[in-house]
């Protein structure tokens, strides 16, 4: 389903990696200089960028917590799962529930490499290199279905991704297929930053990452409004409180931003067929 795109480049420094820029925000050693360059150029824009970056890791274990504590589910699929970090998937959801198995997906070699070398003795973690955008192939590769039953429910996760992608029929027949090929009571639980809050500072930085080649597609101008993100997902049975902006996504301490301070938007989502 996928259209045709150029090949990706193998790990390649001099070239910016979002996954390596989400590692500068979130303060990790796993960056070079070009994607401290580019995400200099971006923080110009946006200085709030950081703190979005954390407050996305902390929607990330509030869910990831729900689905393991409360929803019963056992199985992660974790896409466009960034480098390691802080508070990852596997350590939340096993902390939760020890035994629940987690498969990392990314397109980038070194996201990839890197946690197959961290993750090399564990049997109930593994991290597959495949394209979100061709979930067909994703869904069967070898690494995944040895360690995923897709037969079981499942939580399907997409943090962070889906803004990558500004084309709606991409993004909507991802979505479908993701929901047909998991079984009943399976979960897809996403983040995604929407234009709404601060439509001035989106439309420039989707434009910065426009000319940066890091989002596909034609340019849309920028990012989706929350409405708009919340069509992409009809169909799923939300959990309370829905989609909503992520720090009033079932907060559980202290509130560390604004009110509207973060423009983000997330939920978590029961599948239906
Ligand atoms: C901003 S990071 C998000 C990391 C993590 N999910 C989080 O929320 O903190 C986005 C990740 O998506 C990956 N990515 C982008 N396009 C992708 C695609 N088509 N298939 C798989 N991964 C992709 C990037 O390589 C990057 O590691």
């Amino acid at each position: 389903m996928a259209p045709p795109r150029p090949e990706r480049a193998k790990f390649d420094t001099t070239v910016p990696s979002e996954g390596r820029i989400a590692d500068y925000f979130l303060g990790g050693k796993d960056n070079f200089a070009a994607d401290r360059a580019a995400a200099e150029q971006v923080l110009a824009i946006a200085p709030e960028l950081p703190a979005l970056a954390r407050e996305g890791r902390r929607f990330l274990g509030r869910a990831v917590r729900f689905l393991a504590a409360d929803a019963g589910i056992r199985q992660f699929v974790d896409i466009g799962c960034g480098l390691p970090t802080q508070g990852n998937v596997h350590e939340i959801a096993q902390s939760a529930a020890p035994g629940a198995r987690v498969v990392y997906v990314d397109n980038d070699p070194m996201v990839a490499t890197h946690g197959q070398a961290l993750l090399q003795d564990d049997r109930l973690t593994t991290v597959v290199e495949a394209d979100a955008l061709d979930p067909a192939r994703m869904l069967t590769h070898p690494r995944l279905t040895a360690m995923i039953d897709l037969g079981r429910p499942v939580a399907i996760l997409l943090f962070s991704l889906l803004h990558n992608f500004p084309d709606d029929d991409l993004v909507t027949q991802m979505i479908k297929h993701l929901q047909k090929a998991v079984a009943p009571g399976s979960y897809l639980a996403f983040s995604h930053a929407v234009s709404d809050l601060r439509p001035e500072t989106t439309a420039r930085l989707a434009a910065v990452y426009q000319a940066q080649g890091s989002i596909m597609g034609p340019p849309r101008g920028n990012l989706r409004t929350k409405a708009q993100v919340e069509r992409l997902f009809e169909g799923l049975e939300f959990v309370d409180p829905g989609v909503a902006y992520i720090p009033e996504w079932r907060p559980d301490g202290a509130v560390l931003h604004r009110p509207g301070s973060v423009w983000v938007v997330g939920g978590v989502g029961r599948t239906t067929r």
